[in-house]
């Protein structure tokens, strides 16, 4: 079962494409990691998801109501953390989560239960009377994220909600989440960093520039890019030595800073051994060497970088 069924959705400003023409499946119980560049257009995407802003084009099912037709009762069902900060600068830290519940209508009980549980597991306890404007920028997001869990929901969209937040209080949120999936809670997560979206994903897509580029499990990911291995030859003298590569298939080399020459492949053992051939016929002493598999992180700054550049190229 799909939460989120998505199909060519497009959001136009004037003659500017913010998200062209995107296809997406989100299935029920899962999180799924919206992941992309600033200005690719993950938030603009969540605004159209969450019905804050109609889609130009195309079509949108959440929970299986017809976006375009019934935005409030899809409303109803969701949670939605936004990336700009919201909060009532005078309310209290316990009171803002209370006066959210209300908001919601929850039951009283139910309400105050959350309210210590919400304040417990974003480590909130000890300014739990402290007025939001008297927060840091972290705990105030940290305050944002809980209240969203005070009410019952399907399904809940989090547009970069770990910004501003300390390692900890990020690993904290991560874990948060992944144990109101385990509940049977579905998420749309988006962030700009990749190490995050792959602790906590099962499915993942790349965006960039309005169009999605890859989408897929990380592993997937990472088997289908992952391959790819970086190895790195510091040698003994400074002479150009890219001449003497360049004919060697399947990789590309740098080689800027004159003894190291930094070289990445997806078929590192063959060009291993041709480089190593070339530069000692060449008498060229190698002093250090290493080889490490390309971290997902350069693996997708490589996709946008790709997919900039296939746009950008004529005939395009
Ligand atoms: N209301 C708007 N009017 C014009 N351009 C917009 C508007 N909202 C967003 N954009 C543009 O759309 C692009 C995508 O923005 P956004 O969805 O916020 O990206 P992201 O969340 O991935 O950083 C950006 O170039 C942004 O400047
Ligand atoms: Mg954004």
């Amino acid at each position: 079962m799909f939460s989120i069924e998505i199909n060519s959705l497009s959001k136009s400003y004037g003659s500017f494409t913010a998200v062209d023409g995107i296809d997406l499946k989100v299935e029920s119980g899962k999180i799924f990691g919206f992941l992309g560049p600033n200005g690719a257009g993950k938030t603009t995407t969540m605004k159209m998801l969450t019905t804050l802003i109609p889609p130009s084009s195309g079509t949108m099912n959440i929970l299986g109501i017809d976006g375009t037709k019934s935005p409030l009762e899809i409303r109803k069902k969701i949670g939605v953390v936004l990336q700009q900060p919201s909060y009532e600068p005078t309310l209290s830290v316990e009171k803002s989560l209370e006066k959210y519940g209300m908001m919601w209508n929850v039951e009283k009980k139910i309400r105050k239960n959350r309210v210590e549980e919400l304040l417990v597991a974003f480590d909130l306890v000890d300014i739990r009377k402290k007025k939001n404007d008297d927060l840091s920028i972290g705990q105030r997001r940290r305050v944002q994220v809980a209240r969203e869990f005070m009410h019952d929901m399907e399904l809940l969209f989090l547009d970069e909600p770990t910004v501003g937040l300390d390692p900890s209080a990020r690993r904290s949120l991560l874990d948060f989440i992944k144990s109101k999936v385990k509940d049977g809670l579905t998420i749309f997560f988006t962030t700009h960093i990749l190490e995050e979206a792959e602790y906590l994903c099962d499915d993942i897509a790349i965006i960039n520039k309005g169009k999605i580029i890859a989408v897929d499990t990380p592993d997937e990911l990472k088997n289908k890019f992952g391959r790819q291995k970086t190895i790195k030859i510091h040698v003994g003298t400074q002479q150009n030595i890219s001449s003497l590569l360049s004919n060697i298939e399947n990789c590309t080399i740098e080689h800027d800073s004159g003894v190291v020459i930094t070289i990445h492949s997806g078929q590192s053992e063959q060009v291993l051994q041709d480089v190593l051939k070339i530069l000692a016929s060449n008498h060229i002493p190698v002093e250090d060497l290493s080889v490490v598999p390309t971290s997902l992180e350069e693996i997708f700054l490589s996709v946008v970088k790709n997919s900039n550049e296939s746009n950008n190229s004529p005939g395009q």
